[in-house]
């Protein structure tokens, strides 16, 4: 089955970003994420260029031995020339930003090319993303280009920011390009999702939640994770 297979199969579900996890005691965080229903774990790649924060590359992504996804979220300025050490690392859904290439199509053709290192037969998830301030009109020439859109609730790289409420009319948009697109494509929602909003997203058509400190909060990552995705699915 492939990763954009799963990942509809499994809709609505979230993506864990692992840097919100213990870095100190990632093994055993993970391990519980392992137990649970979850299968995508992200990883919010930030260059300090695109954006103002710096965190990881492609020998972190290496690094993290786990049966789960590896949902890669490249905040890097033109990433035409580095896709591949992540897809290397082992990336299966590569989400790149519509503001960070002046060639953001091709860049998508070219992840287009490239087979997924792990299990060629997941096959490689290409995924765009766009930050709040971004008109959803650059999506349409992508359409045939992408396995997945993720609609940015907040400004990257900046913390301590709550989810935009404008990306609920943004969700809806986008449902309606991806069913007049006549692709199998996911939409996922990425930042600023609590426990205290996330059922506002369900029911909302979104397929990936990408939520990181609500589960990974130092205590209990497993009932987290439920909590995270009985309320996503509650209606
Ligand atoms: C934006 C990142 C998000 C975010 C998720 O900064 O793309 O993945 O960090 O983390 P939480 O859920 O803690 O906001
Ligand atoms: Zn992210």
């Amino acid at each position: 089955m492939s990763v954009l297979d799963s990942l509809l199969d499994a809709s609505p579900t979230i993506s864990v970003g692992i840097l919100t996890a213990d870095l100190m005691n990632l093994q055993q965080e993970l391990a519980q994420l392992e137990v649970s229903e979850v299968q995508f774990l992200h990883f919010d790649v930030m260059d300090g260029c695109f954006c103002p924060m710096m965190t990881v590359g492609p020998p972190f992504l290496r690094g993290i031995r786990t049966p789960l996804f590896k949902d890669v979220h490249l905040m890097i300025r033109e990433p035409l020339d580095k896709v591949e050490s992540y897809v290397a690392a082992g990336a299966d859904i590569v989400t790149v930003h519509a503001e960070s290439s002046m060639h953001v199509h091709r860049v998508l053709q070219h992840l287009g090319t490239i087979p997924n290192a792990v299990d060629p037969y997941r096959g490689l998830s290409r995924g765009v993303a766009l930050n709040p301030g971004t008109s959803l009109a650059v999506l349409e020439p992508l359409m045939d280009e992408v396995d997945m859109v993720t609609l940015l609730a907040i400004n990257p790289g900046w913390g301590g920011q709550s989810f935009l409420k404008s990306t609920f009319s943004r969700i809806a948009q986008v449902k309606e390009m991806i069913a007049e697109s006549g692709r199998q494509i996911a939409l996922c929602v990425d930042g600023g999702i609590t426990k205290q909003n996330i059922s506002d997203l369900a029911g909302s058509g979104v397929d990936l939640v990408v939520t990181g400190s609500a589960v990974f909060d130092g205590k209990t990552p497993l009932a987290n994770a439920k909590y995270m995705l009985e309320a996503l699915r509650s209606k």
